[in-house]
């Protein structure tokens, strides 16, 4: 096997760890969105706690540029694509799960690139932040299937729900992923 340069398998793992970053930011917007149309819905907890998985998704974001720059590189600042905007309150829990889903994927494949390529820590700040997405998914995907089971009931239930998430929280997952 020819020996690859340290400074090819360098630039291979700053690139997934940009692809990362750019999918983080994308996914930053997207919930975003999404927390101001909940909120405009009035399903308080729903856009609570979709602030809060925002609030994730800007700690890997950061976590991946803290990486980047230490290897040397620069941090990508574009998102990864559009951004889907006035979905129904339906639509809205599946497409999430999905891309937490998809997210899990390419995570896993961009940790194996890490590994290939001699950086355990970049892989060890992937196999973190999966669990984090784990967390997310299994949120998305419990919402999606009482809105699918209960339907107007489940979302009644919810209504008039506070929107609060106070003042310096730290996010979905770190405070026990809606515990
Ligand atoms: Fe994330
Ligand atoms: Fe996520």
């Amino acid at each position: 096997m020819a020996k690859v340069s340290k400074e090819t398998r360098r630039k291979k793992v700053i690139e997934v760890l940009n692809k990362a970053r750019a999918m983080e930011l994308q996914a930053i917007y997207q919930y975003m969105n999404q927390h101001y149309n909940l909120d405009d819905m009035d399903y308080g907890e729903l856009a609570a706690k979709m602030k809060l998985i925002a609030i994730d998704e800007m700690r890997h974001a950061e976590m991946f540029a803290e990486r980047v720059k230490e290897l040397g590189g620069e941090p990508v600042t574009g998102h990864d694509g559009k951004i889907a905007k006035g979905q129904k309150v339906e639509g809205m829990f599946p497409f999430d799960a999905k891309l937490e889903d998809d997210t899990i994927d390419d995570y896993n494949q961009f940790a194996l690139v890490c590994r290939e390529n001699g950086d355990s820590i970049s892989m060890k700040i992937f196999e973190d932040i999966i669990d984090e997405e784990q967390i997310h998914y299994n949120y998305f995907d419990n919402v999606d299937a009482h809105i699918k089971k209960l339907g107007d009931t489940f979302l009644a239930k919810i209504a008039g729900t506070p929107s609060s998430t106070g003042l310096g929280n730290s996010g979905f997952a770190v405070s026990g992923g809606g515990e």
